[in-house]
C-alpha cells in the first residue's frame, strides 16, 4: 500500500500557480515543503509535479538508472534562446552528446588552470574599481560580481571583452539576459492565451533575444574572418570533431552554446560571491579566521595556482555558501518508470517530473544535524566534506548532467574571493542588512550594499 502525495487546494485550469509567488518563486516551495513535508505535488496550468526535498528522496531520484533530467518549466522556455545547447538539451537530443564530449576536456582542471591569467586580468579591475571607489561609496557586490562573472567567462571562452566594469549603468548584455530570464520565468506559469496578447512583452523578449543572438553572430563571425592563434572554447567548438562520431557543431549550435556559458556561468558564479560576502560579513569570527589563513598564504604577493591547495578555509567557506544559498536551487528529473520511492511508500509514474528541491535538501538534520540553518564552514573541512553521504550537497547538480563549468568557477571564486579578502576590509552598508532574495534562474541577495576600504592594518 503505498501513501497518498499530499497536494494543496487547487482552482480549476490554473490549478497551484497562485501558490507559488511571482517574485520569489523559491519562497514557494521552501514554505509548501514546510506545510506538506518532504514530498507533495502541484499542478501547474495542467502540468503535473512532485517535489522532494528530504535528503533521502533527493538521493533516490538522483539515480540516474531510473531518472533522467528532463528540460521543461522555466527552463524550457529558455529554449527559445538556446534550443538544444549544453544546458537545455533534451536527453535524447544528438547535440548534446557532441558538445558535452568536444567541450568536457575543455573544461577539465587542466585546461581551466591555463585561464589563470586571464581570470585575474578581469579581477584586477574589480578591484581597481572598488579601490578607486574608495571607502564611502556604497558597492552592490552581486552587480559588480556579475561584471565579473561575465566578463571572465566571455574573455576565457570566447577571447572576447565584454568591458562590464567600463560602463556606467549595468552591462546592457546583462540586463537585456536578466529581463529575459525573468520573463522565462513567468511564460512558465502563464496560460498561452494570455501570453499572446501580451504584445509589448513579447516584443521586449523579443528584442532581448535579438540583442543576445547577435552578439553571439557576431562573436563567431569575428573568429572566422580572423582567427587567432589560440585554443579557447570557441576554437574548440569551430575545429574539433566529436571523438565518438566525428561529427562537427553546427554553426546554429556554436551560438547556442557561447550563449549557454553566459547564462550558465555568469548569474550562478556571481550569486555565489555575493552570498559569500553576506555570510562573511554576518559572521565575524569566519571572517577573521578566513583573513589570518589568506595573510599567512599569500601575505603580500598575487594569488598563484599553486596557493589554491593551501587556502582550505576558504574551500570550506565556498562549500558552505553553496550549501546554505546554492544558486541554482530547483532542478527537475523525470521517472523512466512506474516505480515507488522512500521504501516502497510513495508511487511514482513514467514521466512524472520531479522537482529536487536543494535548499531543503541542504538543510535536512538527518544530514547537516540541529543546526543545519547556521553557516558553519568547519562542517565542511577536515575530511568531513568528504565523509558525506552521497548527493547531500548537490549545488552543481549531479551525475551526466551535472555542471560542466565546475571547475572554471572553483577557479574564478578561489582567485576572486581570496584577492578580494587579501586587499579590502568589507563592511555592511546598512549593518541591520538581512538577507533578502532576488530570483530570475538562479538566487541571489537583494538590495544588499556593502563598503569596502583598502586594508590599513598591514605594512
Ligand atoms: C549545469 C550550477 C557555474 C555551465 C549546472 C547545473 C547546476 C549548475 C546545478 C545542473 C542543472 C540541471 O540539472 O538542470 C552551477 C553553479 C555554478 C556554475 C552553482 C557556480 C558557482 C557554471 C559555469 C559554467 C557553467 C562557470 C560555464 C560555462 C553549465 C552548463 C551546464 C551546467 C553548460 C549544463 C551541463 C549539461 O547538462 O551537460 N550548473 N554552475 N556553470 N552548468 Fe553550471
Amino acid at each position: 500500500m503505498t501513501t497518498p502525495i499530499p497536494q494543496p487546494p487547487s482552482v480549476p485550469f490554473l490549478g497551484n500557480v497562485g501558490n507559488i509567488e511571482r517574485d520569489v518563486p523559491l519562497r514557494s516551495f521552501s514554505l509548501l515543503a514546510k506545510t506538506y513535508g518532504e514530498i507533495y505535488q502541484l499542478n501547474l496550468v495542467g502540468r503535473h509535479v512532485l517535489c522532494v526535498s528530504s535528503y533521502e528522496l533527493c538521493n533516490e531520484v538522483s539515480d540516474e538508472k531510473r531518472f533522467q533530467k528532463r528540460v521543461g518549466g522555466s527552463l524550457g522556455e529558455v529554449r527559445n534562446l538556446v534550443a538544444d545547447g549544453l544546458f537545455t538539451a533534451q536527453p535524447e537530443e544528438p547535440n548534446w552528446g557532441i558538445a558535452h564530449r568536444l567541450l568536457m576536456p575543455a573544461f577539465g582542471t587542466l585546461a581551466v588552470k591555463g585561464m589563470m591569467e586571464e581570470m585575474r586580468d578581469i579581477a584586477s579591475q574589480l578591484v581597481l574599481k572598488w579601490e578607486r571607489f574608495g571607502s564611502e561609496a556604497h558597492i552592490e557586490p552581486s552587480d559588480d560580481f556579475t561584471r565579473v562573472a561575465l566578463d571572465t567567462i566571455a574573455y576565457c571562452s570566447m577571447s572576447h571583452r565584454l568591458n562590464s566594469f567600463y560602463t556606467t549603468g549595468p552591462p546592457e548584455f546583462a540586463v537585456a539576459m536578466g529581463d529575459f530570464l525573468v520573463e522565462c520565468g513567468n511564460r512558465a506559469s502563464r496560460p498561452r492565451i494570455v501570453q499572446a496578447v501580451m504584445r509589448g512583452t513579447n516584443a521586449k523578449y523579443e528584442a532581448d533575444r535579438k540583442k543576445m543572438r547577435d552578439l553571439a553572430d557576431s562573436i563567431v563571425a569575428q573568429r572566422r574572418a580572423h582567427p587567432i592563434p589560440k585554443h579557447d572554447l570557441l576554437d574548440t567548438m569551430l575545429n574539433s570533431k566529436d571523438p565518438k562520431t566525428g561529427a562537427t557543431l553546427s554553426e546554429e549550435s556554436i551560438a547556442h552554446n557561447l550563449l549557454t556559458f553566459l547564462i550558465a556561468g555568469h548569474e550562478t558564479s556571481s550569486g555565489m560571491m555575493t552570498f559569500m560576502v553576506y555570510y562573511l560579513l554576518k559572521n565575524p569570527e569566519t571572517m577573521r579566521k578566513l583573513r589570518a589563513q589568506v595573510d599567512e598564504v599569500l601575505g603580500d604577493r598575487p594569488v598563484q595556482y599553486e596557493d589554491f591547495d593551501k587556502l582550505t578555509y576558504l574551500v570550506a567557506v565556498m562549500r558552505e555558501a553553496l550549501r546554505l544559498s546554492a544558486p541554482a536551487a530547483l532542478r527537475n528529473t523525470v521517472s523512466l518508470e512506474d516505480t515507488t520511492i522512500g521504501n516502497g511508500k510513495y508511487a511514482i509514474k513514467k514521466g512524472d517530473t520531479i522537482i529536487v528541491q536543494a535548499w531543503e535538501l541542504h538543510r535536512d538534520p538527518a544530514i547537516w544535524g540541529d543546526d543545519a540553518d547556521e553557516f558553519r564552514p568547519e562542517r565542511m573541512m577536515d575530511g568531513k566534506f568528504e565523509a558525506l553521504p552521497p548527493n547531500a550537497w548537490q549545488p552543481f547538480g549531479f551525475g551526466l548532467r551535472a555542471c560542466i563549468g565546475r571547475a572554471f568557477a572553483w577557479q574564478e571564486v578561489l582567485l576572486v574571493m581570496s584577492t578580494v579578502i587579501q586587499k579590502f576590509d568589507l563592511s555592511f552598508a546598512d549593518p541591520s542588512y538581512n538577507l533578502h532574495l532576488k530570483q530570475t534562474l538562479t538566487l541571489k541577495p537583494k538590495n544588499f550594499y556593502i563598503r569596502a576600504s583598502l586594508r590599513t592594518d598591514r605594512g
